[in-house]
């Protein structure tokens, strides 16, 4: 049985005062959770504030991105090693914005995860393609491509801590969801593809995450897919009464 992920990626948003008031309303109201993890990823500068906050609770904390080296001469990057120390136990990483705005490769993102894993952390890895790649049909070709560049050199026993978030460009912040086929064949394929990149096992336990425009009025039957095993929520995770709907989907 794979238990389910939450996870909630607040970008861009809340300062830490409005950070450390939005984990709280989250910790009040999902006291006592276990048969899924909730995860949440705010900004770097409310790290510390929000680990505080998140004491005692099951609630866990993300970090949005990394740089792939521990400690040294990097300007303005930050580490795994830090993100450990201030409290976080996963990292998104190649989230689409990075790789489009920030022109991440998979190579640079499977050097993160690397680190990541190095340093006891577990990545959530995020892929996914665009509406002009799906309409030209390159979708699995695109997908397979970012799976494979970004657990290069993998092994079967660090793949067991990877999780993956299947988000399709075009409906990430619009308010377009992948119909629930869409997602559902999309997470097959990926799973397919872990099987054969590693084995049926590793393949059967891996969390397979859909991102992109979930709310809390789809999120019960994405969740209801065979293959979904959890959402990574953007916008609706802003919102304390949207985001613990969402964490209490049902299905
Ligand atoms: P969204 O973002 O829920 O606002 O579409 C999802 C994401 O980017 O992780």
């Amino acid at each position: 049985m794979r238990k389910p992920i939450i996870a909630g990626n607040w970008k861009l948003n809340k300062t830490i005062a409005e950070a450390r008031e939005l984990a709280a309303q989250l910790t009040e109201n999902l006291k006592g959770i276990e048969d899924r993890e909730v995860i949440i990823a705010p900004v770097y500068t409310a790290l510390s504030a929000v680990a505080e906050v998140l004491e005692n609770s099951p609630i866990q904390l993300a970090a949005q991105n990394c740089y792939p080296e521990i400690s040294g001469a990097f300007t303005g990057e930050i580490s795994p090693q830090f993100l450990q120390d201030a409290g976080c136990q996963y990292v998104i990483i190649g989230h689409s914005e990075r790789r489009h705005l920030m022109a991440e490769t998979d190579h640079f993102i499977n050097q993160k995860m690397i680190k990541v894993l190095e340093t006891g952390l577990k990545p959530i890895l995020c892929i996914g393609e665009t509406l002009q790649e799906r309409e030209n049909n390159q979708m699995l070709e695109i997908l397979s491509k970012q799976i494979k560049g970004g657990l290069a050199n993998f092994t079967t026993e660090q793949m067991s801590t990877v999780v993956i978030a299947y988000e399709p460009v075009w409906a990430i912040g619009t308010g377009k969801t992948a119909s629930t086929e869409q997602a559902q064949d999309a997470h097959f394929f990926i799973r397919g593809l872990v099987q054969e990149l590693f084995n049926p096992e590793v393949a059967e336990q891996t969390r397979i995450l859909y991102g992109g425009s979930v709310k809390p009025d789809n999120v019960d039957s994405l969740m209801a897919q065979q293959d979904i095993d959890g959402a990574l929520v953007g916008g609706a995770s802003l919102k304390a009464e949207d985001f613990i709907r969402i964490v209490q989907f049902e299905i």
